[in-house]
């Protein structure tokens, strides 16, 4: 069973694809963490994430890199936004993101492109969204328990230059797959966001 699980900025996704992988017990993948770790190396080698021969060298990170603290930041998930545009970093990416998807007992992997392009044929679809306003304001608070010096401004500033990114961007943008199953989670808390997405999965697997 794949579960390919998608949306946009700050919308819960991540928090929700973990929670389905340990209800149905599957290995789960954060695809955000490997743009992220070419992100990172492009910054550790001084280059630049906007040169798509800079950005396709950095896609050759040595593994040690996906734990590195630093790939949660802000300003590294910028950089991740910026070399995802480029075709040869996708392509260099999806077949370690397919190997993963098709593990014996499935899978569950969260992104922007698995429904659409790394895992079309999923068994179940979701893609996860909210509004720019509830986005902003979980971003803020989460920046401001961290003790971050931000406004809400520049929150609601950031993720909206990185919506148009990733949703403008020519290869593999971010959009719902046709036959995705589009969760709103604007007006939802962390545990009904989990609880109606469990359900959402759980009745797809008994339709199948
Ligand atoms: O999910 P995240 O914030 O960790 O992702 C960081 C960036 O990586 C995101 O802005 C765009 C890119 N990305 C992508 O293009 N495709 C994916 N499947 C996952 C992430």
């Amino acid at each position: 069973m794949i579960i390919a699980v998608d949306g946009p900025t700050a919308s819960g996704k991540g928090t929700i694809a973990s929670a389905i992988a340990a209800h149905f017990g599957l290995p789960h993948l954060d695809t955000g963490l490997l743009y992220r770790a070419v992100g990172r190396q492009v910054q550790l080698a001084g280059a630049d994430p906007d040169d798509a021969g800079d950005a396709l060298a950095a896609a050759d990170f040595p593994d040690t890199l996906l734990t590195d603290p630093e790939l949660r930041s802000e300003a590294i998930g910028g950089f991740a936004s910026r070399i995802s545009i480029h075709p040869g970093v996708r392509a260099a990416l999806l077949d370690r993101q397919r190997a993963f998807a098709q593990a014996d007992g499935g899978a569950v992997l969260d992104g922007r492109d698995i429904g659409t392009v790394i895992c079309p044929a999923a068994d179940v679809k979701l893609f996860v969204t909210a509004s720019l306003d509830a986005r902003t304001d979980r971003r803020f608070a989460e920046m401001q328990s961290q003790g971050r010096e931000v406004t809400r401004e520049e929150v609601h500033a950031q993720i909206g230059r990185r919506d148009a990114r990733d949703m403008g961007r020519k290869d593999a943008p971010l959009k719902p797959a046709p036959d995705a199953y589009v969760l709103d989670t604007t007006a939802l808390d962390k545990d009904a966001s989990i609880a109606a997405a469990i359900e959402i999965v759980a009745s797809a697997v008994r339709e199948t």
